[in-house]
């Protein structure tokens, strides 16, 4: 196992990654000149390791050694102090080089989060998967890599996870094997421990992006076209009633944040989420967070209950980070009583799925089971105006939006859908498709946005008119 989970080490360190998709054969990336050599055999990693141990064992026995309220720096700073004197004091006449990375790793390890550290300085790294303490995870550029990265053992891996869940004020244990929370940057996180993780404990991690995208980035990656991206930014903008549906890790939430980015300054907006990951630009908006059930298995507010409560603080809109639950009915019916503009993300394939999928989580709710099922579209029609599809592909990683699908009416029992954009496969490319008059263009000219509409949308499609 190796110790150097160094939050001082280079940047490359952790881009020494195996490829995981490609067929070649898995290969090491080359080492940068500026990283250390790894210690050579077995033999000298077990002597590292006991090293390591008898060193943590003599810094833990200090426990004021870190005064309460101290920045993470300053105790960064005391740590490592501490640990060079316990260095100069031992008998092991360890080389510079491993001295300083037995040093970084009980660092990183008592102050911070571990091996993990260095991970999650890294803003292009989007997500991190520890499966056990032998392999870490990362995605990278809508890659999934293996790093060389490991826990020292399972105990040094449930103790990270314990920190992290206690800093947020959750309990990990066998009593509670499964956990979500946020770090204190934002980043998401789920635990899950033996028994119900049968190999032992997981974490994965969405890292938190500081400087989220925006519709031109989306453009710029290939997500979509300018026409479609100011098509999307009018959409946000006159207040039309959509669902993002996509599947996990898609890009529904980013998507989401970026149409938010184009409502305007006076509307107020309410955001309801399990983890607050949304990051709106205007001035008039609150924020509100689901709560789990504490360990008494009481206390939960769920997302039903956020929409209803927000419904009763005068929004303008609602957004709703993930509908997943009987949230889809007070979602709908917020969609239809004047809070137009209102969002939410779902998981499914493609818009018809999204809409199945509503239609079955509308159902969930108690008196709602047995409703005729052309009574709920017939809701759902009545309030929702749009669907966009976002995936990530399978052949590059690349996250793309495939469809911005319209709701037309109903014809008998069915939702009648207008595909305005659609992904091309072959082209790897958004496509308009010929349709020059949504039903939001009289939407879209209260706001005085026709012509922007217009020339969008003609433009996208113009090979096809
Ligand atoms: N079009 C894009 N191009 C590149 N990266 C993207 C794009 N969209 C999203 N990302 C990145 O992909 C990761 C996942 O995005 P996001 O959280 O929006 O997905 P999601 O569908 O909401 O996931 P989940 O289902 O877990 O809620 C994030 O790190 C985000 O920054
Ligand atoms: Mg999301």
């Amino acid at each position: 196992m190796s110790l150097f989970g160094s939050r001082k080490a280079p940047a490359q360190a952790v881009t020494k990654v195996r490829e995981e998709v490609p067929a070649a054969p898995a290969q090491d990336a080359p080492r940068a000149a500026s990283e250390p050599r790894a210690v050579a055999s077995a033999e000298d990693r077990a002597r590292l390791d006991t090293v390591w141990t008898r060193w943590h064992g003599k810094l833990t026995q200090n426990s004021d050694l870190i005064a309460a309220g101290a920045t993470p720096e300053d105790a960064a700073g005391r740590v490592r102090e501490a640990l060079q004197q316990i260095a100069a004091n031992d008998q092991a006449n360890l080389p510079k080089v491993d001295r300083e990375k037995l040093i970084d790793s009980i660092t990183a390890e008592v102050v911070g989060f571990g091996p993990l550290e260095e991970l999650l300085a890294q803003d292009d790294i989007s997500e991190i998967m520890v499966n056990t303490a032998n392999a870490i995870y990362i995605e990278r550029g809508g890659r999934m890599v293996k790093t060389d990265l490991t826990f020292r053992s399972e105990e040094a891996l449930v103790r990270i996870c314990r920190k992290m869940a206690q800093a947020v004020g959750r309990t990990v244990d066998t009593q509670n094997p499964m956990c979500d929370a946020r770090l204190l940057d934002g980043s998401r996180i789920n635990i899950i421990v033996p028994p119900l993780a049968v190999d032992g404990t997981h974490l994965t991690i969405r890292k938190f992006k500081k400087d989220k995208l925006v519709l031109s980035d989306l453009v710029k990656f290939g997500a979509l076209t300018e026409e479609a991206a100011e098509v999307l930014r009018i959409i946000g903008r006159v207040r039309i009633n959509l669902i993002i549906s996509g599947g996990t890790g898609s890009g529904k939430t980013t998507l989401l944040n970026c149409l938010t980015g184009s409502i305007d300054q006076n509307e107020r907006v309410i955001t309801c989420e399990d983890t607050a990951e949304l990051q709106l630009q205007q001035p008039h908006v609150v924020r509100l967070e689901t709560r789990p059930a504490g360990s008494e298995g009481a206390g939960a507010v769920t997302m039903q209950d956020l929409v209803r409560n927000a419904l009763r603080m005068k929004p303008h809109r609602i957004i709703v980070g993930e509908v997943r639950d009987a949230a889809a009915i007070d979602l709908i019916q917020a969609m239809n009583t004047g809070h137009m503009g209102s969002m939410g993300t779902i998981h499914a394939n493609d818009p018809r799925g999204g809409l199945a999928r509503l239609e079955a989580l509308i159902r969930t709710g108690p008196g709602y089971q047995s409703l005729p099922s052309h009574i709920i579209r017939k809701d759902i029609c009545d309030s929702l105006d749009l669907v966009i599809q976002t995936q990530q592909l399978s052949t590059t990683g690349q996250r793309v939006i495939t469809h911005i699908t319209e709701i037309g009416g109903m014809e008998t029992d069915s939702i009648v859908t207008q595909d305005i954009f659609k992904y091309d496969f072959k082209a790897n490319v958004l496509k308009g498709m010929g349709v020059l008059r949504p039903r939001f263009m009289d939407r879209a000219a209260q706001y005085g946005e026709q012509d922007n509409l217009l020339r969008a949308l003609d433009l996208a499609s113009g090979d096809r008119l």
